[in-house]
């Protein structure tokens, strides 16, 4: 498989905010990131960071009163012969026929909970069957046997009998094979997992996570992994873009962070997965401090709160922006860059 140069996904800039009478959540706020072919970007962060809402921001489905308000999200296809059409979903309507094509179609979504994005009321072939022909056209009688396939490949037992229960009479494992398998019948390009193991125990956790990661092999496809777990990021990403308050505090290749972490915030949550080294009952670090209130976001540096090496005058006064530290690695902190605006003068200059 290859992993071609070009990203098939590029998010800039994007701000995505709530607009209610309480005040504004600027719950995504200037993020920006790749995704390849390919490959697998995990996007972390403690709850509360806009890790979902830029997920919901690429597939257009933000809830009233959240709008885009700034940025680009712009998704290439190749159109063969060396031609590349590229499309900005910002600019689309949410309900527009390209968004309805693109959603569940060039782009699909699984999340934690199965249970939402799956029909009581219709057997899981029903539902799969139902997507295969909308996409493909096939016939129901070829439409069941491709789903079928799908329930096998993603590690169903007895898929020609089990494509006929109803989800509620699968475990919650199952389940989530269901719901990938449900997601891949539209045959997409990249599938955006978030948090899709959270709420399942370790062994199935892990089956699952074996399970993308297998399918991202032979289709291809690129993911973006989002979770609130190091743990996850390690087993399963190639790059990283750890959020904060709406923001990439940093990104960069997954080595790269875990053995170099630049970002205090990224440190932190570092320092707080289970090392396999610390004796028994160790107490895990935690972050000091906690997520503000969406309405009191800080002045600066989204994070300096809860800094340990907070600079007075600098991190509360400016906001720093992404540069590259090292190659392919950037990080949004004023440790490694300098403010771009100079700051205001606090004493007459002589
Ligand atoms: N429908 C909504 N209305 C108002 N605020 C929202 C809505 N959805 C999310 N938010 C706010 O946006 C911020 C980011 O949320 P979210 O993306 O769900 O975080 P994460 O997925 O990282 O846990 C939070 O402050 C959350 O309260
Ligand atoms: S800019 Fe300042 S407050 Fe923000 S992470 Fe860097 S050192 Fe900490
Ligand atoms: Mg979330």
């Amino acid at each position: 498989m290859t992993t071609n140069d070009q990203p098939i996904l590029s998010v800039r800039n994007l701000k995505t905010f709530f607009y209610q009478d309480e005040g504004v959540v600027q719950a995504v706020d200037g993020a920006s990131f790749d995704i390849y072919a390919g490959r697998t970007l995990g996007i972390v962060g403690e709850s509360g960071c806009g890790k979902s809402v830029t997920a919901r921001s690429i597939l257009r489905i933000v809830e009233r009163p959240g709008i885009i308000v700034e940025g680009e999200i712009l998704l290439r296809r190749d159109m063969g012969g060396g031609r590349i059409q590229e499309i900005d979903l910002a600019q689309e309507d949410d309900d527009s026929r390209l968004m309805r094509e693109i959603r569940g179609g060039e782009i699909a979504l699984i999340f934690q909970e199965p249970m939402t994005s799956l029909s009581p009321h219709y057997t899981v072939g029903n539902q799969i069957i139902e997507a295969i022909r909308l996409h493909k056209g096939l016939t129901a009688k070829q439409a069941r046997l491709e789903a079928i396939e799908l329930l096998n490949m993603v590690g169903i037992p007895k898929p020609d009998r089990r494509i006929d229960e109803y989800s509620f009479q699968l475990s919650g494992g199952l389940r989530q094979r269901v719901m990938i398998a449900l997601a891949l019948a539209s045959d997409p390009r990249i599938l955006i997992a978030d948090e899709p193991t959270t709420a399942l125990d370790v062994t199935t956790q892990a089956q699952i996570l074996d399970l993308m990661r297998q399918l991202q092999e032979e289709r291809g496809l690129a993911i973006i992994l989002i979770t609130h777990d190091m743990g996850v990021i390690a087993e399963m990403a190639d790059d990283v873009a750890v959020m904060y308050l709406g923001q990439v505090a940093e990104k960069g290749p997954v080595d790269q962070i875990f053995h170099d972490p630049k970002h205090p915030y990224t440190r932190s949550l570092l320092r707080s997965i289970p090392s396999i080294f610390a004796p028994p009952r160790t107490k895990l670090a935690t972050i000091s401090g906690s997520i503000p209130h969406p309405y009191a976001r800080p002045k600066g540096c989204p994070f300096h709160p809860r800094c340990t090496e907070f600079m007075a005058g600098v991190c509360d006064r400016h906001q720093p922006q992404l540069h590259a530290v090292v190659a392919e690695q950037t990080v949004s902190c004023f440790l490694y860059n300098e403010p771009e605006v100079a700051a205001p003068t606090l004493e007459p200059q002589r």
